[in-house]
C-alpha cells in the first residue's frame, strides 16, 4: 500500500499534509509513503527528512497514482483524474463550496474522504483538523493585530508613567475565537469575546475573559450557530456599533457552515472605533464579519486597520502541518488497522461507511457524489 504526498499548489499554501514524524510512523508499518520532491520546502522540511523517515522522493505522477493521496487543499479536478480508480484521497476537500473537486472525484471512480466533514464526536477528536488548524489562525490573528495596533497589548507601569492594558473584543467564540481570546490576555490584554451559542459563555470566562451577551440566541444543529433572522442581525449590528466602540482590538471568526460570514461589524461601528484601532477579520474567505472587509487585503478606513488575511494556518507551516498531518495519522489508524501480532500482514485499508466518521467524511465513492451538501452544491452549479 503506498500514500503518496503532493506538493500543496494553492496560492500562499506552504503547509503540507504529512510530516517526517508521521511519515516514520507509516513506514514502521510497512506502509510506503511518497513525498512529491519540494513538498515540504515552504514549512522548511527538506526532502532528506522525509527519506530519513523512511520515504521517497518522487515526481507528481508517482504520487497522484498512490493508493492514498494525503492533500491540505482541494487538489485541481486534473490531478484527481490521474488518480487510480478505486483509490483514496483525503484532504479538505471542501465539499460545500467546491463541487468542482466533487465532481472530479466522482468522475475519476475515486473514494474521496473531507477532513472538515468528520463528525465532531469525542472518538474523531483528534482527527479534528478544523479544530486544529483553527488554533493557528486565532493565534495568528492575535500576533497579526499586534502588529499593527499603534499601542502596547499589556499594561505597563513604567517611569515615564502607566500604559492601560489594550482590550481586545472576540466575536465568535468557537475554536479560533477561544484561542484568540487566550493568546490576547497571555499577550496581557483586558479580552473580551461574544458569540450567539450561550453555553460558549462558561468557556470564555474560563479563560479569563469577559462575555459580552447581547440577548441574542442562535444555537443552530450539531453545536454549530445558524443564521439570524433579518430582525435579529439588525438589533446585533446596533448593539454592537455601542460595545465595539471601547475596544482597541476586535478579532471576528463568525462562520455559519454553508452560509455566507454574518456581518457583525458595521462601517459604523468601525467610524466610532479610536484612530490606530485593528479589525482582524478571519471570515475573509465566507465574505467577512466586517463591512468594511476586503478578503485578503489590509486596509485603513475611518483611521482603523482592518486585515482580512486569508488560509492564516499557513502563515505558521510547521506547527500547522505538524498538527494537520497527526490528524490524518489519526485517520488512517482508523481505515488501516494496524496488523496484528509481528508478522500481520500487509496494510489494508479498511472503509467502514457504516461508521459515522467514514460515512459522514466521504464525499464521493464508487462513480457517485455521497455527501449531501456536496451534491447540492453540484446542483446548484447545475453539475
Ligand atoms: P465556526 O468556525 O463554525 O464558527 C465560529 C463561531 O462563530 C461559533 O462559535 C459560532 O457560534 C459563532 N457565530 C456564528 N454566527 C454568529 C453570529 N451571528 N454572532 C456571533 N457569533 C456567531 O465554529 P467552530 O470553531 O468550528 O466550532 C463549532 C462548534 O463545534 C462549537 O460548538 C465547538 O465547541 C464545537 N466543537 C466540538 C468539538 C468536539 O466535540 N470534538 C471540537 C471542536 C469544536
Amino acid at each position: 500500500m503506498r500514500v503518496g504526498v503532493p506538493k500543496e499548489t494553492a496560492e500562499g499554501e506552504r503547509r503540507v499534509a504529512l510530516v517526517p514524524e508521521v511519515v516514520g510512523k507509516l513506514t514502521g508499518r510497512g506502509i510506503d509513503v511518497v513525498v512529491e520532491r519540494g513538498a515540504g520546502e515552504e514549512a522548511l522540511i527538506p526532502d532528506a527528512a522525509f527519506t530519513d523517515a523512511g520515504a521517497t522522493i518522487g515526481e507528481p505522477g508517482e504520487v497522484w497514482g498512490s493508493d492514498v493521496v494525503v492533500t491540505i487543499a482541494p487538489p485541481q479536478p486534473a490531478q484527481i483524474a490521474s488518480m487510480k480508480r478505486g483509490a483514496l484521497l483525503i484532504g479538505f476537500l471542501a465539499p460545500l463550496t467546491s463541487p468542482e473537486t466533487a465532481v472530479a472525484a466522482r468522475d475519476a471512480g475515486i473514494t474521496a474522504l473531507a477532513m472538515e466533514a468528520i463528525p465532531r464526536i469525542s472518538r474523531a477528536q483528534s482527527m479534528d483538523a478544523l479544530s486544529s488548524q483553527s488554533n493557528v489562525a486565532g493565534y495568528e490573528a492575535v500576533i497579526l493585530a499586534s502588529e499593527h495596533l499603534t499601542r502596547f497589548f499589556p499594561m505597563l507601569m513604567t517611569a515615564a508613567g502607566t500604559i492601560p492594558p489594550a482590550k481586545v473584543l472576540v466575536l465568535g467564540a468557537g475554536v479560533a475565537g477561544l484561542q484568540a481570546l487566550a493568546t490576547a490576555r497571555r499577550l496581557g490584554a483586558v479580552s473580551t469575546g461574544y458569540d450567539v451559542r450561550p453555553e460558549v459563555a462558561e468557556q470564555v470566562e474560563s479563560l479569563g475573559a469577559n462575555f459580552l451577551d447581547l440577548g441574542i440566541e442562535a444555537a443552530g444543529e450539531g453545536g454549530y450557530a445558524r443564521e439570524l433572522t433579518d430582525e435579529e442581525r439588525a438589533a446585533q449590528q446596533k448593539a454592537l456599533e455601542e460595545a465595539i466602540k471601547g475596544f482597541d482590538v476586535v478579532i471576528t471568526t463568525a462562520l455559519v457552515p454553508g452560509r455566507p460570514a454574518p456581518k457583525l461589524v458595521s462601517g459604523e461601528a468601525v467610524r466610532g472605533m479610536k484612530p490606530g484601532s485593528v479589525v482582524v477579520d478571519l471570515a475573509g474567505e465566507s465574505g467577512g464579519n466586517c463591512e468594511l472587509t476586503e478578503p485578503g487585503e489590509t486596509v485603513v478606513r475611518e483611521e482603523v486597520t482592518i486585515l482580512s488575511p486569508l488560509n492564516l494556518p499557513a502563515h505558521m507551516p510547521e506547527h500547522a502541518s505538524q498538527l494537520y498531518a497527526r490528524n490524518v495519522l489519526s485517520l488512517l489508524d482508523l481505515i488501516v488497522p494496524k496488523p496484528e501480532g509481528e508478522n500481520g500482514g500487509a496494510p489494508q485499508l479498511q472503509l467502514d461507511f457504516d461508521d459515522e466518521i467514514v460515512a459522514d467524511s466521504c464525499v464521493a465513492r464508487d462513480g457517485e457524489i455521497v455527501h449531501d451538501g456536496a451534491r447540492a452544491a453540484v446542483e446548484g452549479k447545475g453539475g
